[in-house]
């Protein structure tokens, strides 16, 4: 048996032993790099260092890099998919080439972890028109004695770039036992955004192992999910859920997507995101909800944080991840939290929609799914448990409309309220203005402004730039406020004019944004005044009672509240 850390000590040592120096473990949020979300591979933080610029630790580099890749999220459930995984590398930037990069990755597999050269069947490129046939690879390989050596095309033998440039460069694929257990990528080529292959000055080797699934070869396991990397978390699901590995086969998937995609959330969260809507912190949820659903298939409900626990102990070698175990346990927890809310409202609405119903009518689920955020696999699932006729086909459909729809307006071709003009959502559109304007007063900050606002039937989500948390004093406060608003009764008046004209008046608005020669102005009383498309009430009477329901981070330096009337 051989333990994680082992084999990454072996690695390491072995490679610094050959003059390598140990790069850092790099954030999984790349840094400078807008063409990914993530760090997908340790050659990833060396893009510069493998276009030419010098790395300060020289020109052989090793490390072991944790890795995030969310482009088959949906193949995870089996022995050997992930969306967190560890990947150990070897670089040469511009030093040794083919020769030396077999050479030690043979003296590894052979001499240090002990594989049989039986064992070993690797494959090269075929060659096509930008690159030619890698007859220097398989030499090198014939001349270890390795028998079994395919050529394949671009489509298998071809590494890079991560995104959509870089440097790329046809590879050799190394395998034991049929499991592909490292990649040596010989890069010498830029792919630029224009989809040419331009020469690289020099000629780099970067190399990749996986940790899992090379643990799981040595260790004679068919499933990586019994490796150290994995079973203790398995472990834990078992006991949660009173269900047995590897028993039933939806189970055994259910399990293997949730040890995945906790530990990925654990890691994501720990390099500073938070569940959003969007880029990594919509990844990053969906990862948590998919974790959620699942859960639900097991007959478990709040354990993440529980299931949570054994990846500290596993990666008990990552810092950052004892250092914010709190944070991420809590963050677990509240999209946890906010999701099951977020079923229990959908389920509500869709036992009323369905009532007496063959058929759910895709307009509906469609709603369900836009304004209550209610997942298309539950609606799925719920129908079938209830015989209701769902037509994915239908409802995809009402999709492309809306999103058409969205588009035009976000051309600017429709006013306002398109999405939706409900008597509810209009007044919590006034009592969002009411919120903005009690803040500004209650935080004794003028340049409070919205910085985003997302309303549903249900409630108001105001987003608003503000440094600290408020205290339960001050939410009070601005709650009174606005309630007090309320009750004088007082009138929504709407104007038109130039934003200039607007900004003179004192309007709140984000003046940076464009907006048209005309905007529209909405006034109550002396108390608010602000720059939007409504819709609202006439008079503030109509809003009915006022309540904070949750204050909390947005993003760095921006405050989130939501709030409901009734
Ligand atoms: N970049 C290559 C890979 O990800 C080798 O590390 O497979």
């Amino acid at each position: 048996m051989i333990n994680r850390q082992e084999l990454i000590k072996k690695y390491l040592d072995f490679f610094k032993s050959k003059n390598h120096k140990e790069i850092p473990n790099a954030r999984l949020i790349p840094e400078n790099d807008p063409t990914v979300l993530f760090t997908t591979a340790g050659m990833h933080p060396l893009v510069p260092y493998l276009l030419g610029q010098p790395h300060p630790l020289g020109r052989r580099l090793c490390n072991v890099q944790k890795c995030v890749r969310t482009g088959d999220i949906e193949e995870v459930g089996d022995e050997t998919h992930h969306t967190f995984f560890e990947m150990m590398g070897n670089w040469s930037l511009g030093d040794y080439f083919k020769k030396e990069s077999i050479n030690y990755s043979f003296e590894f597999l052979t001499n240090i972890l002990k594989i049989p050269k039986e064992n070993i069947s690797v494959t090269c490129f075929a060659g096509d028109k930008n690159a030619s046939k890698d007859n220097e690879s398989a030499e090198m390989w014939k001349g270890l004695g390795i028998k079994k050596i395919k050529f394949l095309p671009k489509e298998d033998n071809w590494w890079g770039p991560a995104g959509k440039s870089g440097p790329c460069g046809p590879d050799t694929e190394i395998f034991s036992n049929n499991v592909e257990i490292w990649n040596n990528v010989f890069m010498q080529y830029n792919k630029t955004a224009e989809g040419k292959y331009i020469p690289l000055k020099q000629k780099n080797v970067d190399t990749g192992m996986g940790v899992e699934r090379t643990l799981a070869l040595l260790n004679n396991l068919k499933d990586n999910y019994m490796t150290d990397c994995f079973k203790p978390i398995i472990e834990k699901i078992e006991k949660s859920s009173g269900k047995k590995y590897g028993k039933n086969k939806e189970e055994t998937k259910a399990m293997r997507i949730i040890a995945d995609h906790i530990k990925a959330s654990v890691f994501i969260i720990a390099d500073g995101v938070a569940p959003s809507n969007k880029e990594q912190g919509y990844i990053l949820r969906r990862l948590i909800r998919r974790a959620v659903r699942y859960g639900r298939d097991l007959e478990m409900t709040n354990f993440l944080m529980k299931v949570a626990e054994p990846i500290f102990v596993i990666y008990s070698d990552y810092e950052n991840l004892q250092k914010n175990k709190k944070k991420i346990l809590e963050e677990l927890e509240r999209e946890e939290v906010k999701f099951l809310e977020t079923l229990e409202k959908g389920m509500n609405i869709f036992v009323k929609l369905t009532k007496d119903k063959k058929e759910i009518n895709c307009k509906d689920a469609f709603l369900l799914y836009q304004s209550y955020g209610f997942p298309v696999e539950m609606i799925e699932e719920e129908c079938l448990k209830r015989k209701i006729k769902f037509s994915k086909d239908k409802f995809e459909n009402e999709c492309r409309i809306h999103q058409e729809t969205s588009r035009t307006a976000s051309r600017g071709k429709f006013k306002s309220g398109l999405a939706d003009n409900s008597e509810k959502t209009t007044r919590l559109h006034t009592a969002s203005h009411l919120l903005l304007a009690a803040l500004r007063i209650v935080l004794k900050d003028k340049n409070i402004i919205q910085k985003g606002s997302n309303i549903t039937p249900q409630r108001l989500r105001l987003d608003f730039n503000f440094p600290r948390k408020m205290t339960d004093e001050e939410i009070k406060k601005t709650e009174e406020m606005v309630n007090s608003e309320i009750s004088k009764s007082c009138r929504v008046i709407r104007e038109e004019m130039s934003p200039n004209e607007a900004r003179k008046k004192g309007a709140g608005g984000i003046f940076n944004e464009k907006y048209g020669d005309i905007v529209s102005v909405y006034t109550i009383e002396d108390f608010s005044k602000e720059i939007c498309a409504g819709p609202h009430v006439k008079n503030t009477c109509e809003i009915g009672h006022f309540k904070i329901e949750k204050e909390e981070s947005s993003s760095s330096g921006v405050r989130r509240i939501k709030a409901v009337v009734d």
